[in-house]
């Protein structure tokens, strides 16, 4: 009976995974003579110009994260906000008056204080080689590797952007859409079901700050209730832990620093933190997948890493488009 049900859980998921590998990049394969190869993303990208780009990346984080355990979940999602906004360009890096970072969804951000003092290391060392954009995707991968997360090749070669606008991040979602909304925001940045669902996982470490849930905990449709589909001893759990708007709470309440699949489990439990996370279970179109992940750890770690590199790879610019930037704040004069 348990194993006819997970095999019928995987023929479900079968058509996802030749979605999912179908855009992988691939870009070891030889490239046509009419299209230019810095078009594509490349695992080798730096190996003639900067052999040493990605040890220097991996010796900061490691660093970083020995020092403050916290930083790699906003170093994860660091990354997924600049690839949401004008794909993975480092826009959310750009520090002017109106740009992403100063937008109300970035308001908890954090790890540019890295990122800039990696960037200064690569300038000695590469001097204008190496894009903030590829800078962040690497730091990404090395943050899910430090908390036990699954390890993956990062394709490079992104260029960074010259535009950023605070009123584009605030289109990011935050915790209070639909899942139209979320199918939507993902497909139109070349991300399937299976990555929304997959990428979403990341809440399997982390935080949030109360005020993201306020709402479900005490007016969730304006009718003066709560969510009605949070667990009673959850949501007792919840008020009891938020009592301010900018205090924090675990994103998952029973494995919080553990990178695993109990962030789908939760949501069997209805024990899911933000709205988005929970309905992503009631969801027909979504359920299935969480109940898969659920009961298929392995499924999930695997399933991330070739996700990520999705995230890693959504409207990047290449060749021409773009630039690298000397200062990851700043777009070049
Ligand atoms: C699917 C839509 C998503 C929604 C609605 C969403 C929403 C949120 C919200 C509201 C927070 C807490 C912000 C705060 O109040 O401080 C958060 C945190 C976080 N998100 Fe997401 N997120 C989504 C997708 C993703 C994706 C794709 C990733 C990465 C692959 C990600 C990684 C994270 C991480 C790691 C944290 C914890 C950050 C920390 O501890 O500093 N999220 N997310
Ligand atoms: C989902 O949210 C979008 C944007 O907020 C809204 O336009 C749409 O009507 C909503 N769809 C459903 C089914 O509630
Ligand atoms: C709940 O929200 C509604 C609409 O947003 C508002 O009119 C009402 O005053 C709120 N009720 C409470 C108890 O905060």
């Amino acid at each position: 009976m348990a194993s006819s049900l997970s095999l019928r859980l995987l023929m479900f998921l079968l058509p996802y995974f030749v979605m999912a590998l179908g855009s992988q990049p691939m870009s070891k394969k030889p490239v046509p003579e009419t299209t230019l190869e810095a078009d594509e993303l490349s695992f080798t990208y730096y190996e003639k110009t900067c052999p040493n780009m990605e040890a220097i990346v991996d010796r900061k984080v490691s660093k970083w994260i020995k020092e403050d355990y916290t930083l790699a979940a906003s170093l994860i999602r660091l990354h997924f906000h600049d690839c949401a906004v004008r794909g993975c360009d480092a826009s959310i890096l750009l520090n002017h008056d109106g740009s992403e970072r100063w937008a109300k969804a970035s308001e908890t951000l954090r790890g540019f204080e890295l990122i800039d003092e990696i960037k200064q290391e690569m300038e000695k060392k590469c001097h204008k080689t190496v894009s903030c954009a590829d800078i962040l995707t690497a730091v990404a991968r090395d943050a899910t590797v430090k908390i036990g997360g699954p390890f993956w090749e990062v394709p490079y070669g992104r260029k960074d952007g010259r535009v950023s606008l605070a009123k584009e991040a605030d289109l990011v979602p935050m915790g209070h859409e639909n899942i139209t909304y979320l199918i939507e925001f993902f497909q139109s940045r070349g991300l399937n079901l299976l990555d929304l669902v997959v990428l979403s996982g990341a809440h399997t470490i982390g935080r949030s700050t109360c005020g993201s849930i306020q709402q479900r905990l005490y007016n969730y449709t304006g009718n003066g209730k709560p969510d009605p589909t949070i667990n009673t001893w959850y949501l007792n759990y919840l008020r009891r832990k938020c009592r301010w708007a900018s205090e924090y709470v675990q994103l998952d309440a029973i494995t919080p620093t553990k990178f695993d699949s109990m962030y789908y489990t939760n949501l069997e439990r209805k024990m899911g933190l933000l709205s988005t996370d929970q309905l992503l279970y009631s969801d027909s179109r979504t359920g299935p997948i969480v109940s898969a992940l659920a009961s298929q750890p392995t499924l999930f770690y695997q399933q991330f890493a070739v996700s990520m590199v999705n995230l890693g790879n959504a409207q990047v610019l290449t060749g021409d488009e773009g630039e690298i930037r000397s200062n990851c704040n700043y777009v070049n004069a």
